[in-house]
């Protein structure tokens, strides 16, 4: 796609979308005012929430990742202050604590599922503090949101009720909070409602609700991956055990080499959009390729392949721009923990099952691995099971 043209029109199953592949494009029109986040700009499109029963519509409406300025501008502000790198560094011992905890527990085992029994949990968790959801609800939230992010195809009907079970148990939560409070996020945003300055009820729901949705399996799912990439290219594991201290910039390779998030979200022409020869009439939807573009030789020297020592990685695997990934501080620093803790620990990790043998979630926002079969400590006087590509 890269190579035959700049904007491809494909009919994916609920309609037509434009497909956007090339880095230098997908850079610029993540900050072009004439594409929309929000879909009641193009009312009518097969993908819009419109037709979504009214309590699912009420919810996944008008949040920080579907609207424009001014609305969004006020609705990221009330929450940025929580996001901050310093804020996402000051929670680094808590996420060095549960990892350790967390990888105690597998190295006595003969096989685990890593995202199961690590990157689930470790995200899960973190998620989890920031929000003040209780440990015994944890797994009900973590069910949820996979119905709802990554549906397989016969999954899709489970939406609807996971967006329900979601609403019911959050509007307990913040009833809860109202009344105990706490030192949590969403008692943070009810102090500020209730001096008449921060989020409507609904609101408050609704940023619960996203903060779950895009900070759970996008960071678990991406855990995965990056394992996965470095149980393949050995390599480069070997480089970074020996060298920790590359962790950082290695994290930002993998994102660039296999995100968990392929595609944007979304996007409707509000305007004509000339892109080289293709002009995109208004209405139309529009979807940037991360990945592809974060594959694109014209940005990245030798893009296929993973470079641990790669330094010049403007990737966008976190997006760019104003709607650019408001968790990407506590992203990384989850990640960076997640693998510098799993070298630590688990010196000889290996693969439980050949890679082609993995099978991957079915999600167009998503992607992440079903499972990552691994033997926490393989015996490495014997040949690895599988010594990657
Ligand atoms: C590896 C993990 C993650 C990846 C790859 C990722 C990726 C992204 C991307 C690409 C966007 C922009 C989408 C677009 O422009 O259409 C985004 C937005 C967002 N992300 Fe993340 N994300 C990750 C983790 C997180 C975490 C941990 C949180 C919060 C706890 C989070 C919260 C958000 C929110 C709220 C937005 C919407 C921001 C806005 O529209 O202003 N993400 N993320």
């Amino acid at each position: 796609m890269r190579r035959t043209g700049r904007a491809h029109r494909v009919m994916l199953a609920r309609g037509p979308v434009w497909l956007i592949p090339r880095y230098a494009d997908v850079h610029a029109l993540l900050r072009d005012r004439r594409l929309s986040k929000d879909w009641r700009t193009a009312p009518g499109h097969a993908f819009s929430a419109e037709h979504a029963a009214p309590d699912v519509r009420d919810l996944i409406e008008a949040t920080m990742a579907n609207t424009d300025p001014p609305e969004h501008t006020r609705l990221r502000s009330l929450v940025s202050s929580a996001f901050t790198l310093s804020r996402a560094e000051a929670l680094r011992p808590r996420i060095e604590q549960v990892a350790d905890t967390l990888l105690t527990g597998i190295a006595s085992q003969e096989r685990t599922d890593l995202i199961s029994s690590f990157a689930a949990p470790l995200t899960m968790t973190m998620l989890a503090d920031l929000l003040g959801i209780p440990p015994a609800d944890q797994d009900d939230i973590q069910r949820w949101t996979e119905q709802i992010n990554t549906p397989d195809g016969d999954q899709r009907h489970l939406i609807p009720p996971a967006v329900r079970n979601m609403r019911h148990y959050l509007t307990g939560l913040l009833a809860e909070r109202r009344r105990a409070g706490g030192e949590d996020l969403l008692s943070a945003l009810i102090a500020e409602h209730e001096d008449g300055q921060g989020l409507s009820d609904t609101e408050l729901l609704r940023m619960a609700m996203l903060l779950l949705l895009a900070g759970y399996d996008t960071t678990a799912g991406f855990i995965g991956n990056a394992m996965l990439a470095l149980l393949t290219h050995p390599d480069q594991m070997e480089t970074l055990r020996s060298r920790p201290e590359l962790v950082p910039q290695a994290v930002e390779e993998l994102l660039r080499y296999d995100s968990s998030v392929g595609v944007t979200t979304l996007r409707y022409t509000t305007a004509e959009l000339a892109i080289g020869t293709t002009t995109i009439p208004p209405g139309e939807v529009v979807m940037l390729l991360l990945a592809s573009a974060n594959r694109d030789d014209e940005q990245f020297g030798n893009a296929d392949q993973l470079d641990v020592h790669r330094t010049a990685n403007s990737h966008v695997a976190f997006g760019h721009g104003s709607h650019y990934c408001l968790g990407a501080p506590l992203a990384r620093a989850e990640i960076q923990v997640a693998i510098t803790a799993t070298l630590r620990h688990l010196p000889h990790l290996a693969l439980a099952v050949e890679p082609d043998a993995l099978t991957w979630r079915m999600s167009r926002i998503v992607r992440s691995l079903r499972e990552l079969p691994v033997i926490p400590c393989h015996n490495p006087s014997t040949k690895p099971p599988l010594a990657g590509r």
